[in-house]
């Protein structure tokens, strides 16, 4: 994916964004927390959801959330 600057308040990048939900933070919020996007006007914030809904959707299943007791 091409880098682009998604929040223009933090100056945060696209590449920042995809390397924060390799890390983990597979949330809004947790993108906000590791890479203080989407924590200034909140313009960028509609953006940041596809980002997060487009990861969680592609990625792979966690084999130890196959059983649900
Ligand atoms: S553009 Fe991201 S908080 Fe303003």
């Amino acid at each position: 994916m091409k880098k682009k600057l998604v929040c223009l308040c933090n100056m945060v990048t696209s590449a920042e964004i995809e390397a924060a939900l390799s890390a983990g933070a597979c949330t809004t919020e947790g993108i906000q927390n590791k890479t203080g996007a989407g924590t200034n006007c909140g313009k960028c914030l509609v953006e940041i959801d596809t980002m997060v809904d487009e990861f969680n959707r592609n990625r792979k299943p966690d084999p130890q959330q196959k059983f649900d007791f």
